[in-house]
């Protein structure tokens, strides 16, 4: 039996969506993407007490004048611990995501993503296995642009719209995490219409992305992320990546059913699609008109911010 999720493999590279370090070893995934969430969850198991004990233990050797940078400094190499394990299992790329109460202060997401870099290099891990993540704010995309002519490559995520695409594209990020589940979830609440796999907004936002990526011969990685269920990766099979979750990377691992080919790079270059010049101004009001992708935009930021206050108190509870 060929499993769906080997199927899916010949038709783009599979990704791990977890800071579950020991999920996923089975699913031999390329590479992995982790989220201020994700790590809280990791965090809070049993499973890696070891691992977090070692990072409080490891803080306790420096010199903080406050305990507020005690509890940061433990928040960022908490991450980078779950992530050079990470760097263990998958052959590729981990993804680490920035602070998101930086996602509006293009040097402070610099800093903090050089922070990160230098962090994983004395832990013995180069930089061209880490991809930062930073969220496609305008602000958070010329932070990209400084980077990847620095040399480190970038992660684009929260994106839910193709302005925030070609703005990354055009800013020259190594990748783009389009979001297809956060845009499925808004429409069902917004809507009054029924969604299912012949007609998913978050399905469809990203077959646009991919479509308009490889009619203009953009190099920018596409790869979907967030995922509500199995058919939404099934009808992405062809872009280039895909990130997954552990519970999704089982069910596509224990179904037999077909696999076929979605995207293609080939289908999008037959089409007939409008270059679109994006530029600050342009950006903020193609944003601002859709809805859809500034609430979803603002509540991720808003979301990954407030797992990461929840890592810290976590933390402070533990000194
Ligand atoms: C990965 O890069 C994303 O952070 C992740 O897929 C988000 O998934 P969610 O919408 O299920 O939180």
């Amino acid at each position: 039996m060929v499993s769906q999720l080997d199927s899916l493999k010949k038709f783009s590279s599979v990704v791990a969506d977890t800071g579950d370090i020991d999920s996923i070893q089975k699913f031999n995934p390329d590479d992995c993407t982790t989220n201020p969430s994700l790590i809280f969850k990791a965090v809070q198991s049993n499973k890696y007490k070891k691992l977090v004990d070692e990072v409080i233990s490891n803080s306790k050797s420096r010199k903080f004048s406050q305990t507020e940078d005690q509890v940061n400094y433990i928040a960022d190499q908490l991450t980078i611990a779950f992530g050079i394990e990470l760097t263990k299992i998958v052959p590729g790329y981990v993804s680490t995501e920035v602070d998101s109460d930086l996602s509006f202060n293009t040097e402070a997401t610099v800093e903090k993503a050089k922070q990160i870099i230098n962090s994983y290099e004395q832990s013995g891990v180069p930089k061209n296995r880490i991809l930062i993540k930073i969220a496609g704010t305008w602000e958070g995309i010329q932070a990209v642009k400084k980077l990847e002519a620095e040399g480190i490559s970038c992660n684009c995520t929260l994106i839910f719209s193709l302005t925030q695409a070609i703005a990354c594209a055009e800013a020259g990020a190594f990748l783009i995490s389009p979001f297809v589940g956060r845009i499925l979830d808004w429409f069902k609440s917004n809507t009054q219409k029924e969604y299912d796999s012949s007609n998913d907004p978050g399905v469809e936002s990203v077959e646009k992305i991919f479509n308009y990526f490889k009619k203009f011969n953009y190099n920018t990685i596409v790869m979907a992320a967030s995922f509500r269920n199995k058919d939404e990766i099934i009808n992405l099979a062809g872009c280039d990546k895909l990130t997954i979750s552990p519970t999704l990377l089982e069910e596509l691992s224990q179904n037999d059913d077909e696999i076929k080919l979605k995207l293609s790079k080939e289908y999008s270059s037959s089409l007939d699609i409008e270059r679109i010049n994006v530029n600050e101004s342009s950006f903020r009001w193609h944003l601002n008109e859709n809805q859809m992708a500034s609430f979803k935009l603002a509540e991720g930021i808003r979301l990954f911010n407030k797992d990461l206050l929840k890592l810290k108190e976590l933390i402070k509870g533990q000194l």
